[in-house]
């Protein structure tokens, strides 16, 4: 007797794999597998957090009129054309439902973020991963793979896990090359961390484009990934749809609140930036002085290769030391970790072990 049978390509998913959280034996690690701010919340989302607690029994704002007013404040963008979701994540998968389906083809670049062809094949499509250049999302091969049969691109601007980006120009050379019927969203997940002349998350793209999503997250720069809280900017087409096909009640009360603080703390945002831009190129120094191959970075995270040593075992090593880095074998990457900016301790903490694996492991001779 066969059971029920699940629509054609959900069997085909493979099921997303986040960082690890834990060290066997390690009180508490150095997590830097998931890209979080290591810092945590700023301290107004934790008061307004449990302040949210007191009103636990009642529904939240299905409109999340308050977010989007302040997020509208806060970016100069209509509330209007603003949806909030739990997490960029759902906005990923209403769109890819809402646009593709059975027989569709949804683009995304060859190391892009591995939720794109997870929500593309949720929605009965095909995800089409397309050629990248020197791990960079490539344009021109973006627009040779678009066929009668592409619905979105889904672009991560900042990408991860490469940590590369596509300037302002390079996003209007692709929209001018393409139709305006398919649909272009760019996740703008890392933006914050950003510090290039050329380069903007795309909302004038969204006003000048019938075509252009830009979605956003908490989860990083804001440090709620806990909390899951996403928004898209759309056009007031791409909103209506998505207000129609969202949960009524998507985005809970008290995560609500804490968006709402979080973009009030400018000083926690600041502090965050700074950091990172001190830090990550320390740490890219340092690496590349070891001999690695660290691939240039905009966001919170670098891609190293560990070539000619073995990642796995890098990584493991590190891991026995109670520093957690990503694997990328899943990216197809499998000479790459991908490392968080974590605390000044934490980077220590990497530094010192990823010096001792080296210490006492010469290098394999690899053709
Ligand atoms: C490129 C990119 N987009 C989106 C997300 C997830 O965002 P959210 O937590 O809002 O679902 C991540 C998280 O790692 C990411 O790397």
């Amino acid at each position: 007797m066969i059971g029920p049978v699940p629509q054609p390509g959900i069997l085909e998913i493979s099921p997303y794999v986040g960082g690890e959280s834990k060290a066997p034996g390690v009180a508490k690690p150095a997590r830097l597998a998931s890209n979080e701010n290591p810092f945590g919340p700023s301290s107004a989302v934790l008061e307004a957090y449990a302040r949210a607690a007191g009103e636990l029994h009642r529904y939240p704002d299905g409109s999340a009129s308050a977010l989007r007013a302040a997020i509208g404040r806060h970016h100069g963008l209509d509330p209007a054309r603003i949806v909030c979701g739990t997490g960029s994540d759902e906005l990923f998968a209403l769109l890819a439902s809402s646009y593709a389906g059975d027989g569709d083809e949804v683009l995304y670049s060859r190391h892009g973020f591995l939720a794109y062809p997870i929500v593309a094949r949720s929605a009965g499509a095909t995800p089409v991963a397309v050629a990248e250049t020197n791990l960079c999302a490539d344009v021109d091969a973006l627009l040779a793979a678009i066929g009668p049969r592409t619905r979105i691109i889904f672009l991560a601007n900042p990408n991860n896990p490469t940590g590369s980006y596509l300037p302002m120009g390079e996003l209007r050379r692709l929209l001018a090359g393409m139709s305006a019927e398919v649909m272009l969203v760019l996740d703008a997940a890392y933006a914050e961390y950003v510090d290039r002349d050329d380069y903007g998350p795309g909302h004038e793209l969204v006003d000048q484009f019938p075509n252009v999503v830009v979605t956003h997250t908490f989860s990083k720069i804001y440090a709620m990934g806990g909390i899951r809280l996403g928004w898209a900017y759309c056009t007031p087409a791409v909103a209506d749809v998505l207000n129609r096909v969202r949960q009524p009640f998507n985005v809970n009360a008290p995560a609500m609140e804490a968006g709402i603080a979080a973009l009030n703390d400018a000083e926690h945002f600041a502090r965050s930036r700074t950091h990172n831009d001190r830090w990550r190129p320390w740490l890219a120094d340092k690496l590349a002085n070891l001999g690695f191959t660290v691939h240039p970075s905009v966001a919170n995270f670098l891609l190293v290769s560990f070539r000619p040593y073995d990642s796995e075992e890098v990584r493991l090593f590190l891991k026995a030391r109670g520093v957690l880095v990503r694997q990328m074998a899943s990216y197809g990457l499998p000479d790459c970790l991908r490392i968080t900016i974590g605390t000044e301790d934490e980077l220590m903490q990497l530094m010192a072990g990823i010096e001792a694996f080296v210490g006492r492991n010469a290098p394999p001779s690899r053709p």
